[in-house]
């Protein structure tokens, strides 16, 4: 789908050749001598439209409006999160309508978060999965414009929330492939095709590769699957190579059945989700590609099964990690972690200036947060505010978890350096201290997105999330310095 922005006042907007034309319709609308805004100003005064989000009226060839259908839709206060609202329902009103070219008129008012919250709301409600269906419904809409007052002064905000808007598009198919297609593989297999259309460089390592590095904790996951464990390297660099990199790290269980500590079958088939991560990572490098931010950046992906077998990992199992340490494998199911620590152990290589791991990785974070805000820890006070504040923008938001050193008391071992797995109170926390053990020599910060990664239910499907958040914080980190507690990364904090 094309978008394109493009300064139109209301009566400019109306003459615009189109199938569809939505005009948002704020608090502090006000008519003018035009059909369209004189038809919002009488239904408002008519009280046949309210300026609440998400309501809407619809009319049908109205006299001096070029678009056969005109949806005027109620935005509130023209904010970000009402304009979204707005647009979704506006958008899911003309679904399957036909409509091919469609404008979307913002108020004379709206800032950036506006523009932003447009192109995503729109780009999210438009998206169809097409992929395994043998007779695949086309997504209908091929073109659309948004209208401002001054194209010139959103224009970064435009292009930036384009791109993001392709970067959750490519997350959110990966996600929703079945398991038998999104293998490590094919992971492996897409970072190279993204890689190559947009000159990043990549390199995609398996078992034989990791085993000689030493991921004793990762390969112990993959060692119950017949499908052979990838391991991701993205890079792309857009800033001079002496400028220290972020590093995101992207959970890949390509299908978490749980492994000999078996899940239950009810909703087991929403484990091929569990690569939410690592199809997030990709979908971020994807947006970055394409707006080429002054920024280095790398991407970690480990990508494996967890799967029962005669020669799974079985619970008391102990292996030797990366990092040298130990760990006690008390529950199978518990693997996101024994995956991504050896990730963060690798990403010390790189110096990094700081390192996001993202991952589906606790059902105690779906409890505690919902579907609504991702879990977001950090031993870092600036890196976890940047992040807070890039969820904030992209209307992708996560909140702030705690990591007190009580949390980890349940990981203690008497045969390990560390168990996998503390009690069922805190998981969330006791999972992100357990972590917070192999990522000591660089400002960190771990996104659980178990909650938000994607939905259940009759919408089931992958949401792309939290692509909208880490290209926002990446666009923000050019020309930042490091976060302050990246200077002390030279007196590394020995892990406890
Ligand atoms: N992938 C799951 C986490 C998950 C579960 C995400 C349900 C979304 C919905 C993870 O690998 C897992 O199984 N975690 C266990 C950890 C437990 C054994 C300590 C969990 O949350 O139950
Ligand atoms: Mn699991
Ligand atoms: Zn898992």
């Amino acid at each position: 789908m094309d978008f394109e922005l493009k300064t139109l006042n209301v009566a400019a907007a109306a003459s615009e050749k189109c199938d569809a034309i939505v005009l948002l319709v704020g608090e502090g609308f006000k008519p003018g001598k035009d059909a369209l805004s004189a038809l919002a100003g009488e239904a408002l005064k008519a009280r046949h439209l309210e300026t609440k989000p998400g309501r809407l009226l619809q009319a049908y060839r109205a006299a001096g409006i070029a678009a056969a259908r005109v949806v005027l839709a109620g935005c509130g206060d023209g904010s970000g999160k009402r304009v979204q609202a707005a647009v979704q329902a506006a958008v899911g009103a003309l679904r399957t309508s036909g409509v091919k070219r469609l404008v979307i008129c913002l108020p004379a008012d709206a800032q950036e978060d506006a523009v932003r919250a447009a192109v995503s709301a729109t780009a999210e409600s438009t998206y169809v999965y097409v992929a395994t269906k043998s007779k695949p419904e086309g997504r209908e809409l091929e073109r659309v414009t948004i209208a401002v007052a001054d194209a010139t002064r959103h224009r970064a905000a435009f292009t930036a929330a384009k791109a993001a808007a392709n970067g959750i598009e490519f997350a959110r198919e990966l996600g929703n492939l079945p398991p038998n297609h999104a293998t490590p593989t094919r992971l492996g297999e897409e970072a190279k095709k993204l890689a190559k259309a947009h000159g990043l460089k990549v390199e995609v390592l398996g078992p034989k590769e990791v085993a000689k590095i030493g991921m004793g904790s990762f390969m112990s996951v993959a060692q119950g699957s017949d499908e052979p464990l990838r391991f991701i390297v993205l890079r792309y660099n857009g800033a001079a190579a002496s400028e220290a990199p972020v590093v995101l790290v992207g959970k890949g269980i390509t299908f978490d059945s749980g492994g000999i500590s078996i899940k239950p079958s009810q909703d087991m088939d929403e484990m091929k989700f569990d690569m939410g991560g690592a199809a997030s990572v990709l979908g971020t490098f994807r947006a970055i590609a394409e707006l080429k931010p002054a920024i280095n950046l790398i991407g970690l992906i480990p990508s494996c099964e967890n799967m029962p077998d005669g020669r799974s990992v079985k619970p008391g199992d102990i292996v030797k990690s990366l990092s040298g340490q130990t760990i006690e494998i008390l529950n199978t199911d518990a693997e996101g972690r024994l995956i991504l620590c050896d990730a963060l152990t690798y990403a010390e290589r790189f110096k990094p200036r700081a390192v996001v791991d993202i991952a589906t990785l606790t059902g105690a974070c779906v409890v505690a947060l919902g579907g609504v805000r991702s879990g977001l820890f950090s031993s870092d006070d600036a890196l976890a505010q940047a992040l807070l504040d890039a969820g904030d923008t992209a209307l992708d938001p996560c909140w702030r978890m705690p990591l007190d050193d009580e949390y980890a008391d349940g990981l203690k071992s008497n045969f390990a350096d560390v168990a996998n797995v503390a009690g069922r109170a805190g998981g969330a926390v006791n999972a992100a201290k357990f972590l917070q053990r192999f990522a000591g020599a660089y400002p960190w910060a771990h996104v659980d997105i178990a909650g938000t990664a994607w939905k259940s239910g009759g919408a089931k499907g992958s949401t792309g999330r939290p692509v909208g958040m880490l290209v926002q914080f990446l666009i923000d980190q050019q020309g930042t310095a490091p976060p302050k507690a990246a200077k002390a990364g030279a007196k590394r904090k020995k892990a406890a």
